[in-house]
């Protein structure tokens, strides 16, 4: 298959141009002004759009296996494509918990088929129960390079430092889900004036926090290596702030809901806007926005949590926390950077979507240069369009989004993963 991407703006790190690109067997051949194109080739047109590296999520629930009621590898990553994404992480809290080799190879077959690459990563402790680490050595050896009890923290500070030591020598990354349970209290949304104000019963930042200062010195003492997911206050990112200044190695993401909602969206009472960690309020929702820009996060990554509509109906405590969050995070990470400074929105997006995520992961062939030899990982997008959410048109297989109605700014024209148009003119071609 070959294609010409024609008239786009190319972005990726070494700055923008405007030039055509052709791809063929998977490969970029050809960057340049402009390209004659083959006569068997497939012509693209990103006229006033970007080109730039396929983005690349580090922390997406694709449900599989276990609950494809939620979603499913196939419906997940039509989702990714479909957000502009060529590669997300499947987060390891399925049934069975990837925590061996046996279901990190059960992903790898049933995402043969996927819309994007399918990333297995693997749990910290086995079962996520917190009590034994899981096999990192028969994990690593099975390609696994990012570990995670994602869904809740490792709560057992000696397991954790354990983890760290032994994570160690297979160069592979352990991420924290920041939530110290005893901290958090068994609450349902952030602990603060607004629910107090609702009645109903609070998560403590501090829950958050403390768990990020934790780590911070355990990976001091262990010299490991640390990422932290979905950061979510202002106090959170300080801390990684200094111990990056200081030298260790941590970086962290944020998901795109803690950039633009708060914790008064639970005036609702609607469980769509229950996730973890919690909505925030507006304080550190500007904190959050001021550290994305300024680069004191590494990454956005999108935290997509598909929980099946009868789920969601439940009442506020009983539903599970969680939203989707593929098809919408490149807008959101859009209007947020443009607020702050509209020249560089577009690269700084690219940067905290694709090339830094794609380095935090060790993701081979992603988040690359668009440039001859690479592997044709691309996503073109028009950030001047608008368009309106409607739940009902997610590639989804769950509904949960928090943006019903809300019109976003940035729209996915073509995603290219592998050479492949996977995504024409906004529409899914398989
Ligand atoms: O809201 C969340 N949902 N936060 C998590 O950490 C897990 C996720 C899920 O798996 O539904």
């Amino acid at each position: 298959m070959k294609l010409v991407l024609r008239g786009g703006r190319v972005v990726d790190t070494a700055g923008a141009r405007t030039a055509d690109v052709l791809i063929s067997e998977g490969r970029i051949v050809e960057v340049a002004a402009t390209i004659d194109a083959p006569a068997d080739a497939t012509l693209l047109d990103c006229s006033g759009c970007v080109v730039g590296p396929g983005l690349v999520d580090l922390h997406t629930h694709l449900r599989e296996p276990g609950d494809p009621e939620a979603e499913t590898i196939e419906t997940g990553s039509r989702a990714a494509a479909l957000g502009g994404y060529t590669a997300v992480q499947a987060m390891p809290n399925t049934d069975p918990t990837i925590d061996s080799a046996a279901v990190v190879d059960l992903v790898r077959r049933q995402s043969k088929a996927a819309l994007c690459e399918v990333i297995p990563t693997a749990a910290i402790t086995m079962g996520r129960r917190g009590e034994q680490l899981a096999p990192f050595g028969e994990l690593a050896e099975a390609g696994v390079r990012f570990f995670t009890d994602d869904g809740s923290g490792v709560q057992d500070a000696g397991l954790m430092r354990r983890a760290l030591e032994y994570a160690r020598p297979f160069g592979v990354v352990l991420a924290q889900h920041c939530e110290d349970s005893a901290l958090a209290g068994g609450g349902h949304m952030h602990e603060g004036a607004c629910s107090s104000r609702l009645g109903i019963p609070g998560m403590s930042a501090l829950a958050e926090e403390v768990m990020v200062a934790r780590d911070i010195e355990l990976a001091r003492v262990t010299g490991g290596r640390i990422h932290f997911l979905h950061v979510s206050t202002a106090r959170s990112v300080e801390l990684v702030v200094d111990a990056r200044q200081e030298g260790l190695n941590v970086t962290c993401e944020v998901a795109p809901h803690h950039l633009v909602l708060s914790d008064e969206s639970l005036e609702s009472f609607d469980p769509l806007f229950k996730v973890n960690p919690p909505l925030r309020p507006p304080a550190d929702v500007a904190a959050l926005r001021d550290a994305l820009n300024d680069g004191s996060i590494d990454a956005v990554a999108t935290d997509h949590a598909p929980h099946p509509p009868q789920a969601k109906a439940a009442p506020l405590a009983e539903a599970p926390p969680g939203m989707l969050g593929l098809q919408t995070a490149l807008p959101i990470v859009l209007e947020v950077l443009t607020s702050k400074d509209p020249d560089s929105a577009v690269e700084t997006a690219l940067m905290r979507l694709s090339w830094v995520p794609a380095a935090i992961g060790q993701i081979s062939g992603q988040g690359r240069p668009v440039a001859p030899g690479e592997p044709a990982n691309l996503c073109v997008f028009d950030p001047g369009q608008s368009w309106t959410v409607d739940p009902q048109r997610l590639a989804s297989r769950a509904r949960n989004t928090p943006y019903a109605g809300r019109t976003m700014t940035g729209q996915v024209r073509h995603t290219v993963f592998r050479g492949e148009a996977v995504v024409v003119d906004g529409e899914a071609t398989r």
